[in-house]
């Protein structure tokens, strides 16, 4: 379980997909891959979520995971698709329950102490700072990190090339989320050079 943190945390970036069509998740993938970045949370807010789930995962060189997960049933779906982790958008007993019965690292959304200490209370030391932007942004982080010390945060939410650098220069956090990097529209349209492009452009930001 850890290991698939510790490889996210590699990355520092986990672009985060809203795919309308399946059939988008392959040449999607192409890009993620082509512009150095093959990581993926596809998120359930369509029903081409799943689907796109096991067409990544199937490919095996995508670590993929799933977003927007809400009930213990899209853990299900999100894990017999081959989802390798899972991101919820606040933090929810079930399905932080529901991943830990099928051994599949969940990180939930937290953004106060209490949403923090509830997450270790569930047994997870690294959740999502979800909205970032919103919820004070990297400094509402530093502050959170003084009396939990060991816990890792992975901001998403108006996270974007022009305040990436505040967020990763944390040690205590793990990557980056965003959408910026696979614009959905652009998927749609089929522009996947252009999304290999935003790909490529924030892997050279986070290197830097
Ligand atoms: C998420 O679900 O993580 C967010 O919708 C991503 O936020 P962003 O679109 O501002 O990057």
């Amino acid at each position: 379980m850890t290991d698939v943190l510790d490889r996210l945390a590699g990355h520092r970036l986990v672009p985060v997909v809203v795919l309308d069509e399946a059939a988008d998740a392959a040449p999607l993938a192409d890009a993620l891959v082509g512009g150095g970045l093959p990581v993926a949370e596809v998120t359930f807010r369509t029903a081409a979520a799943a689907d796109a789930i096991r067409v990544m995962a199937d490919r095996g060189d995508v670590l993929v995971g799933a977003g927007t997960v809400v009930t213990p049933e899209q853990v299900d779906q999100a894990v017999a698709a081959g989802a390798r982790y899972l991101v919820s958008p606040g933090t929810s007993r079930a399905v932080v329950e529901r991943a830990q019965e099928h051994g599949v690292p969940v990180l939930p959304g937290a953004v106060t102490a209490t949403e923090v200490q509830a997450a270790l209370e569930l047994g997870l030391s690294t959740v999502k700072f979800f909205p970032a932007g919103t919820s004070g942004g990297s400094k509402a982080i530093a502050a959170l990190a003084a009396p939990f010390g060991g816990v890792r945060f992975v901001p998403t939410g108006g996270v974007g090339p022009a305040n990436l650098d505040e967020y990763l220069a944390l040690p205590c956090v793990a990557a980056v989320g965003g959408s910026w990097m696979v614009p959905r529209e652009r998927v749609r349209a089929g522009d996947l050079d252009g999304v290999r492009a935003l790909v490529a452009d924030a892997v050279a930001l986070a290197a830097r």
